[in-house]
């Protein structure tokens, strides 16, 4: 019982609201008659760069964006933070199962987005789609769209592809990061499909079209380098742990193990052996607490219940789609783009190691 002699514990100070420090600067002329043809929902709303990478999104973006600015941080909330397709959901389920100490029947009561918290979906989706989903019954989509995150247990788990400056300025300091990057042409056909697969993109866009779109930063959470880069000079950070893609396809064992040592955890070996089974993409792309298959009877998504988010899960299939021309323009964008990082990427494993 409370002693009545004793004061209470002083209520913590309100912490003092950020401003998000960038304006939108509107897409103009050929840049956005590009980004516009190639993706519909965009067309009545207009698009703007944010920011010193100018994140693309919708103009009227800003409160949001300051709102996830301003987003409460503590010790021990991880969040997860990636461009679109670069293994976010594989990374996710691997970040939780290991914090969780390998809880794999609780990973399988709740779907993915029980169990994170998707900072940015709301800023970042069309207002005609959040319009339907506020107006609508689905209550998973209005949970993952208009829930708080104060409505979650603590520690908060969180995914985000905004680019760690627009992420809330303490994050790196307070809460562990986990971020995961793909060599970007399997990024760019994985975004393709995607962006068909739930009709963001015009039936009609062609990859040919995607690729220079892709290149020149002109599709939604994009430009793909600067959000990259930025995490790649924070490598070395304490709370940030670097992840390839391919490391986790050629050595994915090895990689849980890194994660864990990351994150404070001792799994025995029969929980490594047990984790790298569970998260073997033969196994993940039927698992439907994880594969997004929820998302088709969901109010969000228009999308094709036949096509698949878990789609093939390889490194290199980006040979089997793009022409020589194709691939020369991203092999030039990545020349000059990498030059002096340090950074460089894997295109491709042989099959037999994947
Ligand atoms: P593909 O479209 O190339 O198949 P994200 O979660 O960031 O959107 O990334 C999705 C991509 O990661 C998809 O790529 C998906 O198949 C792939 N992926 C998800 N889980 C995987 C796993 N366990 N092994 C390999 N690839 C996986």
């Amino acid at each position: 019982m409370a002693d009545p002699a004793r004061e209470p514990e002083p209520e913590p100070e309100p912490e003092e609201r950020l401003p998000f420090p960038w304006d939108p600067v509107p897409l103009a002329g050929e840049r956005l008659a590009r980004m516009a043809g190639a993706f519909p929902d965009y067309r009545e709303e207009g698009l703007a760069g944010f920011g010193p990478s100018g994140y693309v999104a919708m103009p009227d973006s800003k409160p949001f964006f300051e709102e996830y600015y301003n987003t409460p941080v503590h010790p021990g909330d991880i969040w997860v933070v990636t461009l679109p397709k670069c293994g976010t959901t594989w990374t996710q389920e691997l970040v939780w199962l290991l914090q969780n100490d390998c809880d794999f029947e609780g990973a399988k009561s709740m779907l993915m987005p029980d169990r994170y918290h998707f900072l940015e979906i709301t800023g970042v989706t069309a207002r005609s789609v959040r319009e339907k989903i506020r107006d609508g019954e689905d209550p998973l989509s209005r949970r993952i769209f208009f829930d708080p995150i104060e409505s979650r247990p603590r520690p908060w788990f969180v995914k985000t592809h905004l680019p760690l400056h627009m992420c809330p300025p303490k994050l790196l300091d307070t809460a562990k990061v986990v971020y995961i990057v793909r060599n970007p042409k399997d990024v760019c056909i994985s975004y393709y499909h995607h962006l068909h697969l739930y009709n963001e993109a015009a039936a009609d866009l062609t990859l040919e079209t995607f690729v220079d779109l892709f290149i020149d930063g002109l599709v939604t959470q994009l430009p793909f380098f600067p959000h990259v880069l930025e995490a790649w000079r924070q490598r070395h950070h304490p709370n940030m742990l670097f992840l390839f893609f391919e490391d986790l396809k050629k050595d994915l064992r090895g990689n849980i193990a890194r994660v864990a040592e990351f994150l404070g955890k001792t799994p025995t070996d029969e929980q490594l052996d047990k984790l790298a089974e569970h998260l073997h993409f033969s196994n993940l792309k039927n698992n439907p607490w994880v594969n997004w298959e929820w998302i088709a009877k969901s109010a969000w998504s228009t999308g094709d219940p036949n096509k698949k988010f878990m789609r093939k899960g390889k490194t290199g299939d980006w040979k089997n789609h793009f022409t020589p021309e194709m691939d020369r323009k991203m092999t030039g964008w990545m020349e000059r783009e990498l030059e002096g990082t340090g950074l460089s990427f894997v295109l491709d494993i042989p099959e037999e190691q994947q």
